[in-house]
């Protein structure tokens, strides 16, 4: 029946549990805690705070709004704004393509990891054991593929049947996974440090860096600028209150990076490595960590599970989003868009998944496919995209600000900012990004 009349979510949790599981993702679990540290702990958590509640989430809310207005896929939203804007909604697409194309990389590498530490088959030195799985021809691309086979899964079942199923059983598991951990890292001896690293404000840190690490921060995390909370939005019911539904978000989703930021620093202190971010925490130090730990093992696959229900929560709700905007546009059925999309993924992936080995001395601007597709995507398309929706909600679509913000004085505070403060905060990370 999905194919032919316009899936809508089974309940509100359901649309609740997905969205976070869109929202809660590796942003989340390891560039979050590393820049909170990195940029004065509480500080940086306080700023951020305030930057997701008044600014970041005015863009969710009309992206939500706006796709439960028009209930549609992300390119035809914005073409009944007005047929002008199709070029918009067709950039959105781009974008939830080319992110996949870097994300599921990582998803490949998760993966690999699950499958050692459950059959046994751990290495002594993971900065060698990482560099010769990257170096490989063909593995990480084998990898990569196996993830957007499993993501691909979920579209393909349809909404209910797959992404509905997906997100219930994953997001729930995640968050045990994630408490366990947080637990048995709070009873390590260097927990005290590694929480001050994180929560003791460092007022001296207080920069404009700081301020747009921690706009970028929020917009990657909440999935915005892409079209996957248009596509989300655009499942539900009509007597959902969507700015009350985008708060709730943005709850649950801080608190797992707040979560996540506990269970690593702790690790990070006791066992005296760089607190960093990005592949060589998660796949050299704390694997190489975890072989010390009480429970190694366990907690090995626990972290590893984590990480993979986060990556794939993300990546379903970014096939979801390109999917949509395929059967709605070319009219063709999902199975058939979610194979072709599949394709497209799978071979624009290729060169990323080959970026730490065999491609690695390709530059970009001087940096490799995988940076460079990050880059493009986090720095510019972001900011770009969630400037230009600001720019056609906040004065020239007010039924979509009229269904995000609903009335009142915080309403009208939210469209006041929308208006007028918002274009300049994005037009400025834009320009500094660049
Ligand atoms: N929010 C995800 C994260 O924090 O890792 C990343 C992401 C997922 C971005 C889905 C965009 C998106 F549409």
């Amino acid at each position: 029946m999905e194919d032919t009349k316009r899936p809508s979510w089974s309940s509100y949790i359901s649309f609740i549990i997905a969205a976070i599981g869109s929202a809660v993702g590796l942003g989340n679990i390891w560039r979050f805690p590393y820049v909170t540290g990195k940029y004065g702990g509480a500080v940086f958590l306080l700023t951020y705070l305030l930057i997701i509640i008044f600014i970041c989430a005015i863009p969710l809310c009309l992206e939500l709004a706006l796709g439960k207005f028009f209930k549609k896929d992300t390119i035809t939203c914005y073409e009944k704004i007005s047929p002008k804007l199709k070029w918009f909604g067709q950039l959105n697409l781009i974008t939830a393509i080319l992110i996949p194309a870097f994300y599921f990389v990582v998803g490949g590498w998760i993966i690999n990891y699950i499958w050692i530490f459950l059959t046994n088959n751990i290495p002594s030195d993971f900065s060698v054991y990482f560099s010769e799985l990257n170096s490989s021809p063909y593995q990480p691309i084998i990898l990569t593929f196996l993830f957007l086979f499993i993501v691909a899964i979920f579209p393909y079942r349809g909404v209910n049947k797959g992404i509905e199923k997906a997100n219930n059983f994953m997001m729930p598991t995640l968050a045990v996974a994630l408490i366990l951990l947080a637990i048995v890292a709070i009873s390590l001896p260097g927990a005290k440090e590694g929480l001050e690293f994180m929560f003791k404000p460092d007022f001296s840190k207080f920069s404009e860096e700081l301020i747009l690490t921690a706009l970028g921060q929020a917009l990657f995390t909440l999935s915005i600028g892409m079209g996957a909370m248009v596509t989300y939005g655009s499942y539900l019911n009509k007597d959902v209150n969507i700015k009350k539904s985008a708060y709730t978000l943005i709850f649950f989703d801080t608190l797992v990076s707040i979560l996540a930021g506990v269970m690593i620093f702790p690790v990070v202190f006791t066992y005296g490595i760089e607190p960093t971010a990005g592949a060589s925490l998660a796949f050299i130090s704390l694997p190489q960590i975890f072989l010390n730990m009480p429970f190694s093992i366990p907690c090995a696959i626990l972290f590893f599970l984590l990480l993979f229900f986060a990556a794939a929560t993300s990546g379903i709700s970014l096939m979801e989003t390109s999917t949509a905007c395929f059967i709605d546009n070319f009219k063709i059925s999902r199975k058939k868009a979610v194979v072709i999309l599949t394709l497209i993924i799978g071979i624009l992936s290729i060169p990323s998944a080959l970026s730490f080995g065999a491609l690695e001395n390709f530059k970009i601007f001087g940096k490799t496919i995988f940076d460079s597709l990050d880059f493009v995507t986090s720095t510019i398309l972001l900011p770009f995209n969630t400037l230009i929706i600001c720019i056609i909600c906040g004065w020239f679509a007010s039924e979509i600000t009229k269904e995000a913000f609903g009335e009142g004085k915080f309403a009208g505070l939210l469209k006041f900012l929308l208006r007028y403060i918002l274009p300049l905060v994005f037009a400025y990370a834009l320009i500094v990004g660049l």
